[in-house]
Formats: C-alpha cells, structure tokens, sequence
C-alpha cells in the first residue's frame, strides 16, 4: 500500500484583494504551498498532485518537477478541485490518498502522521480542532453516540450549528478505494452552488462507515484567507521557529521582535537583538550578534562577528567582524576575519581583506583590499565613469587618507599610502605616497588685520 497526497491550490483567495494568487503569499519566507507540500513530504509522502487553477503559471513555477501538477480550469469547490487532483494520479487497492488545503500553513507532519494512523482502521479520517472561534470553519456535527455525522459549511449552518467548537481542519485522509466514488456523488446543492469535499463525510457516516477524527492543536488549523489571517499565521510560525531556535541554542531578548525565515541556519551561541531579520538563504556562526534593527537577507555571518543596525544583502562576513551601526552591505560585499565596516559604509562587490578596516563614511564599490589596509574617513572608490564600472585594488598595509576618491580603474601597492583629500586618478606604487591637492597658504595676522578693518567702518 501506498500513501499519495493532492494539495489544493486552484483559489483565488478573493478576500486577499490581491493579483498574486493566494498560495503565494509568504508566511517566514516561504509560500503558502511550499509549507503544504513540506507538511506531506515530512510525513514521508512523496507522491504528490498539486491541483492549480489562479496564477497556474506561476504556482506551478515554484513547485519541484517531482510533484505533479493537475489545472482546475473553473473553482467549482474543494471537492471538484480533489476529483481533478485524484484523475491525475494511479490510485490502486489499498492506497490512501490525503486530500489538504493549500493555505494551511501551520499543519505539521506530525498532525499528518496521526491522521494516516486513524486512516488505518476507517475508510476516512478527518483532522479536527476545538476552537475559540468557529467563524468561516465548517463544523463538526456529531450524533448521539459522538461519531462523526456531518461537517457543515459556515454558509449552510443553523444557528444552532454554528455554536459548534469543533471545527473541520479540510485535511482528510481517505482508502484510495472509495474517493473516486464519492467525489463522483457529490452535488452542488448548498449555499455556495459548489461541490463541497467535506460533504463526502456525511455519506459515509449515512453509509454506516463513520471516518475516524483526530484532534490537532487548534493553531494548526490557522488558515489563510485574508491578510489579517496571513499576519496571524506570521505570527505564529514566528513563535515556533523561534521556540525551535531557543531550543538550540540561540539567544533573544526579545522574540517577538525577531522574524527569521524558515529556510535560514543559526548556530548555537548566537545572540539576536530586537528588530533582526534573518531572510532567505542565511546562516548566522556561533556566537555571533546580530541587531538591534538589522535586516539580512541572503548573506552568511560567521561566529564571533558583530551587526547592528545595518543592511546585508547577499553578503559574506567571516569572522570576528565589526559590521555596523548604519553600514550597507550590498550583493558582493565580502569581509574577511577580523575586518570591519563602520559607521555609514557602503560596500558592494568589494573584497575586504583579512583585519582591514572601513571605519566610517566610506563606499568601496568593485574593490579589492588585502590584509590590514586602513580606509580613511570619507574615501570613495569612483568606480562608474556613467558607462561602466571599473575596479580599484589596494595592496596589503595601504593607507588611504580621509576624503581620499579613488578614480579606477585603479592599483594601490602594498604599503602604499594617499594624502587627505586627494583625487587619486593614477596608480601609487608599493611604499609610496600619492598627494593631490594644491599647497596650503598662511595668511599671518590676518584675524587682527580684519577686526581693524570693520571697526573702521570699510
Ligand atoms: C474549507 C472547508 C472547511 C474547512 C476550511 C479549513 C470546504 C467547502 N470547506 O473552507 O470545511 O473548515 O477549509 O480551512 O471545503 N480550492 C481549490 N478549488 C476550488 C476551491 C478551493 O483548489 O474550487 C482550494 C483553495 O485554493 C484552498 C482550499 O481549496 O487552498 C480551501 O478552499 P477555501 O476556499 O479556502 O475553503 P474555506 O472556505 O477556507
Ligand atoms: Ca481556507
């Protein structure tokens, strides 16, 4: 036997007033869809059909070659939508097929696991959960005897029904054997004129195999219908990636100001400050500190260095580095150990070499530094002529002066040194000095001469 899953992907999500369609919107990083499809995955599901219908290209887009994509032309409701998901795959005797929403990002594995074990001794099982609120969700009518009867859309419930709890999770787990018939019974005679997937329950419970349910914690139940719905499941993936992260290791002060993507690795022995964010492809050394109000998307910080309040965009930052406040590292910055980016700096596609500092007020863009190289205050490397961009080179020990512009294409030596306020244009050779600016002239007395001349009245 075999456990195959369809994903149900064809809405538009209408109440999200937007043109992306709704399994797109991100909850830490990653796409509605995505968390459907790691849930079934994780349980050890790899057979899998994904039923598309709004944006289908652009769903389809992010989803692996390994799953298969089935196109609901017209949303006819959850049940159509599984029946087109069930004609896209092979279901045999003895198959179980797990039928779930696509916008249900909190589900875990774990909820699907006990669903499949419930499956074994039923034709069908159900996830539930006990809420607060019903509104939206369909409810979970039982009979007398506290077997599951019917599930009861919001649209088409009594008063009477909708002060039932217990509400329907729309992840459903079926024997391969009957789902094809029973999708095929369905009728859209309700509220909505749409066929209805949990009306399958009512049939089998009226054919005298009632499905098994399974209670999960009511947050996994959180589904995305609405913006306000997005931040609340935000909300709550936040709290569990933030929990796993505490659990290893990483230190908070205060985690409901951290926001880290789900697809990022921290060490242990990190430390996160208020206002980080972590996105995207990022990785984060023991021991480093990171924030307050720092962003980094895409980059790597290695142990021991220290950000905070600073940007970092597909940057690398070795070890031991001193990245911060207000420095701007773009697509390309590379620091090694030891090294340091300061106060208002800006660096994009730029080496910098092992202990070389850029304290403060500086861009280096297409540079190349070595080892302990001092960048003066202010220094700018004039990388754009207005046509293309050149590279600038500063050899291991150079010095620059403050306020020094770099024109490149350019070659600094070793030990090479610039004045203050110079606009170097022409390369410095290892050891030397390079002054461009005209001579100081002093004026002796003038201050004296000056006062004499107002009080004269000329
Ligand atoms: C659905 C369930 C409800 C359950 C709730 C849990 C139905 C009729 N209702 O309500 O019992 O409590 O989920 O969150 O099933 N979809 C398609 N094609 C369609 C219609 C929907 O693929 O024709 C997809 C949507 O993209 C979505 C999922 O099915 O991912 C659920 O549809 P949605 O409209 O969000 O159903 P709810 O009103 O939330
Ligand atoms: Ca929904």
């Amino acid at each position: 036997m075999s456990v195959k899953a369809i994903i149900l992907a064809a809405g538009q999500g209408t109440r999200m007033k937007s043109d992306l369609p709704k399994v797109l919107h991100e909850v830490a990083g990653r796409p509605l869809v995505s968390w459907a499809l790691g849930a079934v995955h994780e349980a050890g599901i790899e057979d899998v059909v994904v039923v598309v219908g709004h944006g289908a290209e652009r769903v389809t887009e992010l989803l692996p070659d390994t799953v298969t994509v089935a196109v609901q032309e017209e949303q006819l409701g959850t049940g159509h939508a599984a029946r087109i998901g069930l004609e896209a795959m092979p279901v045999g005797e003895g198959d179980t097929v797990v039928v779930l929403p696509g916008d249900m990002p909190l589900l875990t594995a774990g909820s699907v696991a006990a669903l499949l074990d419930a499956r074994a001794g039923a034709a069908a099982a159900l996830l539930t959960a006990q809420v607060a609120d019903p509104a939206g969700y369909g409810r979970v009518r039982r009979d007398a005897s506290g077997a599951v009867a019917a599930i009861i859309e919001e649209a088409d419930a009594s008063d009477d029904e909708k002060t039932i709890t217990e509400v329907s999770s729309g992840v459903f787990a079926f024997d391969g054997a009957v789902l094809g018939d029973l999708l095929a019974a369905l009728e859209p005679d309700n509220a909505q004129d749409e066929y209805y997937l949990p009306d399958v329950i009512a049939r089998l419970a009226g054919d005298g195999r009632p499905p098994a349910a399974v209670r999960m914690a009511a947050e996994e139940l959180t589904g995305v219908n609405s913006h306000e719905q997005l931040a609340a499941a935000g909300r709550l993936m936040r709290e569990r990636i933030n929990r796993h992260w505490m659990a290893a290791g990483v230190a908070m002060i205060d985690p409901d100001r951290v926001y880290i993507d789900a697809g990022v690795v921290l060490e242990p022995g990190a430390m996160l400050y208020p206002g980080t964010h972590l996105e995207g492809a990022t990785a984060i050394g023991a021991g480093a500190r990171i924030g307050p109000d720092t962003f980094v998307r895409d980059s790597v910080i290695g142990s021991g260095s220290h950000v905070w309040y600073s940007v970092l965009r597909n940057a690398r930052v070795a070890e031991r580095v001193e990245v911060g406040p207000y420095a701007s590292l773009r697509p390309g910055a590379d620091l090694a150990d030891g090294s340091k980016a300061g106060t208002f700096v800006e660096i994009k596609q730029s080496t910098v070499g092992p202990r070389s500092k850029v304290p403060h007020l500086a861009y280096l863009g297409d540079a190349t530094l070595g080892e302990d190289v001092n960048i003066g205050a202010g220094t700018i490397t004039c990388n754009y002529d207005g046509f293309a961009k050149h590279r600038t080179i500063i050899g291991d020990r150079a010095f620059t002066g403050s306020d020094t512009m770099l024109v490149a294409p350019l070659e600094i030596g070793d030990d090479g040194w610039t004045g203050a306020g110079s606009v170097i244009t022409q390369d410095v050779p290892s050891g030397a000095l390079a002054v461009e600016r005209s001579q100081q002239k002093v004026v002796p007395g003038y201050a004296e001469r000056r006062r004499k001349k107002a009080q004269e009245g000329k």
